[in-house]
């Protein structure tokens, strides 16, 4: 689809309320890791193991946000975004996870927030975008039950520095991540691999969620808050009972484990019963506070899950449409997903707050064709506003990201950005799909 072919795609389909936005997370985009202060999160550790990120690098540098936030802001009000999602890197802000808050770090997010109100833009915060404070993870990181109480601490201290300021607040994004990939797989930060650990992180997660929004309420904060999931709907290979029956797993562990804890107050009981000696601890009363009332869930969507129990099933090699990260382009699969949820839940409103892809972008002169990404923009947008026809309460839309950046085990080589980042100059060039975006949100 090229940029013409959008004629039928129009801001005015959706409310003018609807939030129209780009996010990106501390780690990925800030960089200055030892600056003014900050600590050592998790993701800094795991940099530095070789053969644990892609292409070897760090987050030490990154887009250098920390000292470019300007320019960044500017790119926002050049595309006409009404919101930003963004993080706040908790080593930054108490070095320790415990104990000194650190003034630096807090008076670089209150220059941001300024900088946003300014321009009259909405901030959206998540809290845990997965840089854990070192410290912490010494300690036994979100598998030492006492990480609950540290988490809530912190959440708190935000909330009565910067609630007033935020259009919405999100306790975690993507807490599957944090346990399945970094404490069962191992291929994320901290790096272990062992599946009870796993769900009793999963576990700690939640009920440090449903603490600190309990805590976070009782400040009297008229912000909205919520929590953000990854989530995708899951198709069978074939239709084999075997595959079938591991896709009603895999779709048990994704998304049901998450969200009938969260707006049930159960977890799923089939996935409990596969899961036999590696469930969790779970203490009485854990699951009444993992339900506390969402303002919000935020949704983030990149494809669809197809699952095997075969040989591992792929895009690609049947020959379908998919990003550089190999993930198969199937935007029904958001609509589809939206649909379901509204209709197995008692469903908040959701905010789409990650949606978008890699591609391998390349500078001529001057600048970035990437229509592949304005394809996939636009459809994603168009199946976002299908769910609303069909009557799925969507009140905002992120697009990942708003830079190149820090693409976690993959390291630079992959690139999401609608703004492309030269990493020897750091200079930002914004892509077609970035052209595109704002000509959407200005109405042509
Ligand atoms: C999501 C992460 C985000 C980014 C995208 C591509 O899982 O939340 O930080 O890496 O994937």
């Amino acid at each position: 689809m090229g940029l013409d072919d959008a004629a039928d795609l129009q801001r005015s389909s959706f409310p003018s309320t609807f939030a129209w936005g780009v996010s990106t997370a501390s780690f990925q985009i800030e960089g200055a890791a030892r600056e003014d202060g900050r600590g050592p999160s998790v993701w800094d550790t795991f940099c530095a193991t070789p053969g644990n990120i892609a292409d070897g690098s760090d987050g030490s540098v990154a887009c250098d946000h920390y000292h470019r936030y300007v320019e960044d802001l500017d790119l926002l009000t050049q595309l006409g975004v009404t919101s930003y999602r963004f993080s706040m890197a908790w080593s930054r802000v108490q070095p320790n996870g415990e104990g000194d808050w650190n003034e630096p770090g807090f008076a670089f997010y209150d220059r941001l927030l300024t900088g946003l109100a300014e321009r009259g833009i909405e901030a959206h915060l998540t809290l845990n975008h997965w840089d854990l404070p070192q410290a912490l993870q010494d300690k036994g990181g979100w598998l030492n039950p006492e990480i609950i109480q540290r988490f809530c601490d912190y959440a708190c201290e935000v909330g009565r520095r910067f609630g007033h300021r935020l259009a919405s607040l999100a306790t975690h994004n993507e807490p599957w991540v944090v346990a399945m990939l970094g404490h069962d797989s191992g291929i994320f930060a901290p790096g272990l691999k062992d599946r009870a650990v796993a769900m009793q992180v999963a576990h700690h997660l939640l009920v440090s969620h449903g603490v600190a929004l309990q805590a976070l309420r009782a400040q009297g904060l008229q912000t909205r808050l919520g929590i953000v999931l990854n989530l995708s709907p899951f198709h069978a290979a074939t239709e084999s009972l075997t595959d079938q029956h591991k896709t009603h797993l895999e779709d048990g562990m994704l998304v049901r484990w998450y969200l009938d804890a969260l707006l049930r107050g159960h977890y799923p009981e089939d996935v409990w019963q596969h899961l036999g000696d590696d469930v969790p601890k779970v203490n009485p009363g854990d699951l009444t506070t993992i339900q506390q009332p969402l303002d919000f869930l935020g949704v983030n969507y990149y494809t669809r899950s197809v699952v095997s129990a075969g040989a591992p099933w792929s895009a690609k090699d049947l020959g379908l449409p998919v990003t550089d990260m190999e993930w198969e382009i199937y935007p029904q699969g958001l609509t589809e997903l939206l649909v379901r949820l509204d209709r197995d839940y008692d469903m908040p409103p959701i905010f789409i707050t990650e949606n978008g892809a890699a591609f391998k972008d390349k500078v001529e002169n001057g600048q970035v064709n990437d229509l592949e990404r304005v394809a996939y923009l636009q459809s994603h947008i168009k199946a976002v506003a299908a769910a609303r026809q069909a009557g799925v309460n969507v009140q905002a839309y992120f697009v990942w990201s708003l830079l190149d950046n820090f693409e976690w085990a993959s390291g630079y080589a992959k690139r999401f950005g609608i703004v492309h980042i030269d990493y020897q100059t750091l200079k930002r060039t914004p892509k077609q799909s970035a052209l595109w975006y704002g000509q959407f949100l200005r109405g042509r």
